[in-house]
């Protein structure tokens, strides 16, 4: 039987990149998608994929019975991925705009959990691995709706993580910093969705934002392709004892180190020099 896996957000990026590695690999993938264009693209691809809006209940609800149906009620993995980024600077963010955050970035993805860990409890094994990011336990100005979200992830993964004890389910969380995606592109439709520049006090500081957001390539050093994510996805879905945290490039294990040994005003001080201009 090939062990199966459930991932979220498989149009672009990490979601994609580890839908295909894994599928070679020899599992059993479930690659969805939000929009049915893409779901349409990932079957030509010939990926099993259903369509599933982290918005949306009902389509979180359809795309986990038809897993299910496909599965004979089984599923050995999670990959919650599906997310994006919305940035502005907090006084800038509406309650809506908020709202949508957390409910693609947090509520969906746990909406989803809570649908498959009775599956896992009932087959007695099961690895949720969220994809988190730097930004779950570093903040930057101007990332304050994504930074607050992936806390929550953050939250909510070591709190399963203690309750699921002794259930033969893990849950690992991913930590990358910045990785080759759409993710920029996205973040820019969001930003302009979302944030009445023009009449910001920030209106400067936003031309920094999009002109960093709509560089072509790397914006930033140290970026890695998303196969860097792949090699972390893979060590917690086949080793016995996979990690709680799996750092993924090197601006991730800097932070981590720095957040242990800095005070959290010279930790701000730090983070204002790195991510002050946007
Ligand atoms: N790239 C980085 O530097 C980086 C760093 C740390 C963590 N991460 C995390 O990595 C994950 C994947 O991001 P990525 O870098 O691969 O970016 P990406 O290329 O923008 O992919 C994001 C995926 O999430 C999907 N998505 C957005 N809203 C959704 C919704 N309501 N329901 C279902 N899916 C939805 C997108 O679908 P659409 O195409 O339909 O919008 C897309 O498939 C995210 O959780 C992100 O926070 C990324």
């Amino acid at each position: 039987m090939k062990k199966t896996i459930l991932i979220t957000g498989c149009s672009s990026g990490i979601g994609y990149c580890v839908a295909k590695a894994l599928q070679e690999r020899g599992y059993h993938v479930f690659a969805t998608a939000r929009r049915s264009e893409s779901v349409d693209a990932l079957r030509q691809d010939g990926l099993e994929s259903f369509q599933l809006d982290l918005m949306n209940t009902d389509s979180i609800n359809r795309a986990f019975e038809s897993v299910m149906h496909h599965t004979n009620g089984k599923l050995y993995a999670l990959f919650n991925n599906g997310a994006y980024g919305l940035p502005g600077a907090i006084e800038d963010l509406s309650r809506d705009a908020l709202r949508d955050q957390f409910e693609t970035n947090v509520l969906g993805w746990q909406e989803l959990t809570n649908l498959a860990i009775p599956v896992m409890r009932q087959q007695g094994y099961g690895r949720i691995i969220q994809n988190s990011s730097v930004l779950g336990f570093v903040s930057l100005p101007f990332r304050g709706a994504y930074n607050a979200t992936k806390y929550a992830i953050e939250g909510l993964s070591d709190t399963m993580r203690l309750e699921l004890q002794g259930s033969n389910i893990y849950v690992s969380l991913i930590e990358p910093g910045p990785i080759e995606s759409k993710f920029r592109e996205n973040a820019v439709k969001m930003l302009e969705k979302y944030i009445d520049v023009e009449s910001s006090i920030h209106r400067d500081r936003y031309q920094h934002v999009l002109k960093r957001l709509n560089t072509q390539g790397p914006a930033v050093p140290f970026t890695l392709p998303p196969s860097a994510v792949l090699k972390r996805v893979i060590h917690a879905l086949e080793t016995s004892t996979p990690r709680p945290r799996y750092y993924v490039t090197f601006p991730t294990y800097l932070l981590g180190v720095l957040k242990r040994l800095l005070s959290t005003r010279a930790l701000d001080r730090l983070l204002v020099r790195t991510g002050g201009d946007h």
